[in-house]
C-alpha cells in the first residue's frame, strides 16, 4: 500500500500506521509523469484520491487550487485509464449540494438531486473544483470504462495530530486548545463560522467508507456513481462549543466572534442527512 503526498506528515502518519504496511512516498499529484511512474512500477491496482487544496488555501492561491484539485484529479483518472487501474475513489464533498439544500423535500439528500445550473451554482472556487471532478469521474467511467466512485464527505473532524486544513477540524482544535487552558477561544475569521447546522463525519468513518467504495463489486447508485457520507446528525457551531465544554473543560469554554463580516451560510436546515452506505453505521461522534 502506497501513501503519496506532496509533504507527508510522517510522524503523524506513524502514530496511525507504520511501514511496511504502508510505504509513504513524496509525490506531487500535478506531476503526471511522476505519478504514472509510481503507479506503474509499484503495480497499483486501486486508488483513493484525496489530495486537494481546501477552501482557505484556495482563497490564498486560486491557480494552485485549480491546478491541484482539477488537474491533479485528471492526472489520477488518466493514469488509471492508461494503466488499467481497477477502481478510483474520488474525495468529493457535501459542498456540491449546499446551494440546493433549501430546495429539497424528504429525509435524505438524493445522490441525483435536481440542480439549477445558475441558481444552484457552486458558491466558491473550491466547490466548483469538486463539482468539476465529480463530472470528470463520471466521464472517465462513461467514455473510457474507468471504474470511479465519488464519495461526498460531510465536514470531516478528527483528533489527528498532523496538519489539517478543514474548517471544522480547525475550529474544533481551537476550541479544544482553549478548553484545555481555560482561556477564551476567539474565532475572528468569518470563514471559520458556519450558520445553521451542518453534517459531520469522523475521519475514521471516512476511511471505512473509502474501503467500502474500493471493495464494492458494483457501486450502488451506478447511474450517478456518487455517495454521500455523513454521520446523519446535524451540528450548529454552538453545539460544537457545548460539546467541547461538556467533555473537556473544567471551567468554561467561551466562544467569541469578532467580525462584522457574514459567516458562511449553510442552509441545510436540519432536515437532510446523507444516505448511508448499506451496512455502515458511523462509529465516530463529535463528542469523541
Ligand atoms: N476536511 C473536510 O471537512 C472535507 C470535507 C469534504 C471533503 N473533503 C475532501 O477530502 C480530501 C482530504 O481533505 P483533508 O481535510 O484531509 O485535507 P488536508 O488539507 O488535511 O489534506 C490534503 C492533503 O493533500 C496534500 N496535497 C496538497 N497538494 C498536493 C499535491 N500537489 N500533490 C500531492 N498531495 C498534495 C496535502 O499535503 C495534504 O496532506 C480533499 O479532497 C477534500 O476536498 C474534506
Amino acid at each position: 500500500m502506497l501513501l503519496l503526498d506532496l509533504s507527508p506528515a510522517r510522524d503523524a502518519i506513524n502514530t496511525i500506521v507504520k511501514d511496511p504496511l504502508v510505504s509513504v512516498v513524496q509525490c506531487d499529484v500535478t506531476d503526471f509523469h511522476a505519478l504514472r511512474e509510481l503507479v506503474s512500477t509499484r503495480q497499483v491496482t486501486e486508488i483513493v484520491h484525496t489530495a486537494a487544496l481546501l477552501s482557505t488555501a484556495i482563497r490564498k492561491d486560486i491557480l494552485a487550487g485549480v491546478r491541484v484539485n482539477v488537474m491533479g484529479a485528471t492526472n489520477v483518472l488518466e493514469v488509471a485509464r492508461q494503466l488499467g487501474v481497477e477502481r478510483v475513489v474520488l474525495a468529493s464533498s457535501t459542498i456540491v449540494g449546499y446551494p440546493a439544500f433549501g430546495d429539497l423535500k424528504g429525509e435524505f439528500f438524493p445522490e441525483d438531486f435536481p440542480l439549477k445550473s445558475v441558481a444552484n451554482r457552486p458558491d466558491s472556487i473550491y466547490a466548483a473544483t469538486k463539482v468539476t471532478v465529480e463530472h470528470l469521474g463520471l466521464l472517465y467511467r462513461d467514455l473510457y470504462g474507468v471504474s470511479t466512485v465519488s464519495l461526498r464527505y460531510a465536514a470531516v473532524i478528527s483528533a489527528w495530530s498532523g496538519p489539517g486544513t478543514s474548517v471544522p477540524g480547525r475550529v474544533l482544535s481551537m476550541l479544544v486548545a482553549a478548553a484545555r487552558t481555560g482561556e477564551a477561544a476567539v474565532i475572528s475569521d468569518p470563514f471559520m463560522v458556519w450558520l445553521g447546522s451542518d453534517e459531520f463525519i469522523d475521519a475514521r468513518d471516512c476511511a471505512y467508507a473509502n474501503v467500502a467504495a474500493l471493495d464494492a463489486a458494483a457501486p450502488r447508485h451506478s447511474a450517478a456513481g456518487w455517495q454521500w457520507r455523513g454521520n446523519g446528525r446535524h451540528l450548529r457551531i454552538r453545539d460544537a462549543v457545548r460539546t467541547v465544554s461538556r467533555n473537556l473543560s473544567r471551567g468554561k469554554c467561551i466562544f467569541g466572534r469578532r467580525s462584522s463580516r457574514p459567516a458562511i451560510p449553510r442552509s441545510i436546515n436540519g432536515r437532510f442527512t446523507s444516505a448511508q452506505l448499506p451496512g455502515m453505521i458511523p462509529l465516530g461522534s463529535v463528542a469523541q
